[in-house]
């Protein structure tokens, strides 16, 4: 059938078909306010129940779509069959304008109604141009610069023909072992919700329908980041108030900057698979936020509703997932296989169909892929788009501003631009793929600027390099593991000789691209194979050492916080890596990065996090007792706190007041001092104590923050304004309350601050 007919009968459906449906009895359905609500509730009106459970069907690419399906492959073949039917909604790892436009004409040229595909793919930090990971990205504490990073991210992928990412990830992540740290915004609600919001409107725009914006998917819907013992789809187990309060409210923060799309997550949270939660997605999600998109399943998660314990089999859990308001299944076939029949087996309300379709049709005309299937897939705009030098200079702020100094002993940074000798010491520093992090999935491998080509742009002083200790011994993406060298040494002798004969070592350490991300936790949260002990040995020869980090989560390294003078935080930064680095190093950029997550100073202490509750006995009440709350082998403190981070200059916080505005909120002020020689960019940190509360509250909870550039010996008073929104919380019914009594506010630039003032409500 033609474009041309079916657009013809999708008009006559528009025009004669009333909007009233049965969806209204679904718990949580969606509402008529749509724009497109007539035309969706025409469509509704002319699909059959197949068509409908067609569209809340998800399949994974298949290999070279544009060419002939391999013989014998019947998954593909189904696949075909299945798009042809109408009986596919949405696919997702199709990409590419040529591949793209080949699936979604089966869809719309030889399908009955010929509805376009909705296309997702995982865009996490970019698509071909890559940024900093997202929680690197997040240390920035800049709003501005990750909106634009995700406006990148959306031009590229919509360029290459995708109209959907499975982003931004806003799982609140308290235990670095957890490999998909990476992926999130760090440990905090209040920051975690400030880059939900940003993300999604750098992937939205303003204008869903524009070619250069894509439909964001907030995930995973809900606990995934709790997951036990840092080990991926692990259970999570956390109570009322953790939920309310540390969980949600990124989720629902995105919903109100008009997320169109949920995915649902892998975990069991109180012992009900998130994917066959109802209370979370139909009560929460749909009822209470009045979510109007749909959400998403995770990768097969509707199956894994078996071997959980919680569906006896597919069919079971087709049910479950549908009743609790999955409304697509990503990869797990089962609604397409068995949801008709459940439907006319009454084990599964036809309303929630009809719901679940309208939801997802829905997004698809606000994407403009009624008015035009191929409106993302454009050849000419996809070779002009993807790569482009506006895209290189975007990723590189973002890199530079993603960058944490955490220790700059005597001011060994920023370097000198000349007349020095310069070792180099360190796989990383010659690694063009490990900075390009996990999740990059367009990307090309290798693409990445080094640290050796960074630097390369200081010519005035000489470099000498030397590998010092091998990594990996073999990097992939899907292998079980990536293979680390454990005991291989030889490069030790060159790494200490090419150090003894410099003036400064810059040594580049860390993880390997792909040990973090999905699948990839780790027991250890430490330096890899032996570079633990090559910076130990080559610290022996010349102690003059800046350690640069690359990494996907916190490392405790105390020992290095110990000896080394200077260390820098540079985690998987992308496409633009090495230039990033340089230009911090040489001081061309002054740091300004902050840390998202606390780094522990031993894996024991895990979870740790700056916004815990107090215990009844939080202090030592006198030397050498026992009985307080810590361990007797370590200290209770971080590595390094949440919020902190260094800059070449330095900051003095004085004046704090606390004072009623007379309208029930509180105006609190100070002044920022920058008291160093150079201009540098403070973020100044606002947190809060509720001293006393019906449900105990953290000992203190970010609750503004403000970034401030200064010139040297220039100061300036900063106020924030306390209203109800900083100062309630939510109690564990989920009430938003706000209570009167004693607060505390502190002030800082990091969450250890002990810079505070009290006053009552
Ligand atoms: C991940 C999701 C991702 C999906 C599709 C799953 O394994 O958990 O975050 O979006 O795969 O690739």
């Amino acid at each position: 059938m033609k474009r041309a007919a079916l657009l013809g009968i999708l008009f006559l459906a528009v025009s004669f078909v009333a909007c009233n449906s049965e969806s209204g009895s679904a718990t949580g359905a969606s509402n008529s306010d749509s724009p497109y609500a007539a035309q969706v509730d025409s469509l509704l009106s002319i699909m059959t129940l197949e068509e409908k459970i067609g569209q809340m069907n998800q399949y994974n690419g298949f290999w070279n779509v544009t060419g002939p399906v391999p013989a014998g492959d019947e998954a593909a073949n189904k696949k075909y069959e299945h798009l042809r039917k109408g009986w596919v909604g949405s696919m997702l790892n199709v990409r590419g304008v040529e591949n793209v436009k080949a699936v979604q004409k089966i869809a719309v040229e030889e399908s009955r109604l010929g509805i376009p595909l909705i296309i997702g793919f995982d865009a996490i930090h970019g698509y071909k141009t890559l940024s900093p990971i997202p929680l690197a990205e997040s240390a920035s504490w800049d709003m501005e610069a990750i909106r634009r990073s995700a406006e990148v991210s959306a031009a590229e992928t919509a360029a290459s023909g995708i109209n959907w990412t499975f982003a931004p990830m806003v799982d609140i992540g308290r235990d670095p072992r957890w490999g998909r740290v990476m992926e999130g915004a760090g440990e905090d609600p209040y920051l975690g919700s400030l880059i939900a919001v940003a993300r999604v409107k750098g992937f939205q725009g303003d204008d869903l329908s524009d070619p250069f914006t894509i439909a964001a998917c907030t995930k995973h819907f809900a606990g995934y980041g709790f997951a036990e013992g840092g080990k991926d789809y692990n259970t999570a187990d956390f109570g009322t108030s953790t939920l309310y309060n540390i969980v949600l409210p990124p989720f629902k923060a995105t919903v109100d900057a008009d997320v169109k799309t949920f995915m649902n997550s892998f975990n069991v949270l109180n012992g009900i698979p998130a994917t066959g939660d109802r209370f979370l997605q139909r009560e929460i999600l749909k009822g209470r936020w009045d979510f109007q998109g749909f959400v998403v399943s995770d990768w097969g998660s509707i199956g894994e509703m078996v071997p959980h314990g919680y569906a006896e089999d597919g069919k079971h859990a087709a049910e479950l997932a549908a009743n609790a308001g999955s409304d697509m299944d990503m990869e797990s076939y089962l609604y397409v296989e068995h949801l008709a029949e459940l439907v006319r087996n009454g084990r599964v309300d036809e309303a929630y169909i009809t719901d679940a379709a309208r939801r997802i049709l829905t997004v698809k005309y606000e994407l403009g892929l009624f008015e035009d299937p191929y409106r993302y897939c454009d050849e000419t705009r996809e070779q002009e788009t993807i790569g482009k030098a506006e895209h290189q200079e975007a990723v590189l702020d973002m890199a530079k501003k993603s960058i944490v100094l955490l220790k700059n002993e005597n001011n060994l940074l920023p370097l000198k631009k000349s007349g020095q000798r310069i070792a180099v010491i360190g796989q990383f520093a010659n690694d063009k793929n490990s900075p390009l992090g996990s999740w990059r999935i367009a990307a090309d491998d290798n693409t990445a600027v080094t640290l050796l080509e960074g630097l390369a742009a200081y010519p005035d002083n000489s470099i000498t390099y030397a590998e010092g200790a091998t990594v990996t011994v073999g990097e992939n993406s899907f292998v079980m593991e990536t293979a680390i060298n454990e005991d291989d040494k030889s490069g030790f002798a060159e790494a200490r000789r090419v150090a003894r004969a410099a003036d400064v070592v810059i040594m580049n350490l860390g993880e390997v691209g792909w040990q973090s991300g999905e699948g990839r936790s780790r027991v250890n949260i430490d330096l890899p194979g032996v570079q633990q002990e090559l910076l130990e040995a080559v610290y022996e020869v010349n102690p003059n050492i800046v350690l640069v980090l690359q990494n996907g989560r916190p490392l405790a390294l105390p020992w290095a916080d110990e000896n080394i003078p200077a260390i820098v935080e540079a985690w998987q930064l992308g496409t633009q890596s090495g230039n990033a680095i340089a230009q911090v190093l040489y001081g061309d950029y002054n740091p300004s990065g902050k840390m998202p997550m606390t780094t522990p100073r031993d894996k024991g202490q895990i979870p740790i996090y700056y916004n815990h509750k107090n215990t009844g006995r939080p202090v030592i009440p006198a030397p050498n007792l026992v009985f307080w709350s810590h361990y007797m082998d370590e200290s209770n403190a971080p590595l390094y706190p949440f919020g902190h981070g260094l800059s070449y200059t330095t900051f003095q916080y004085e004046g704090l007041a606390v004072n009623p505005n007379g309208d029930g909120t509180f105006k609190v002020s100070f002044t920022l001092t920058n008291t160093g020689a150079i201009k540098g960019k403070e973020v100044a940190q606002l947190y809060i104590q509720d001293v006393a509360a019906s449900v105990t509250r953290p000992v203190r909870e970010l609750k503004g923050f403000e970034m401030v550039e200064l010139a040297p010996g220039a100061s300036q008073e900063i106020s924030f304004t306390l209203t109800d929104t900083e100062l309630g919380f939510y109690d564990n019914d989920g009430e938003f309350v706000v209570e009167d009594g004693m607060y505390r506010v502190f002030i800082g630039g990091s969450s250890a601050t002990e810079y505070s003032v009290d006053f009552t409500r």
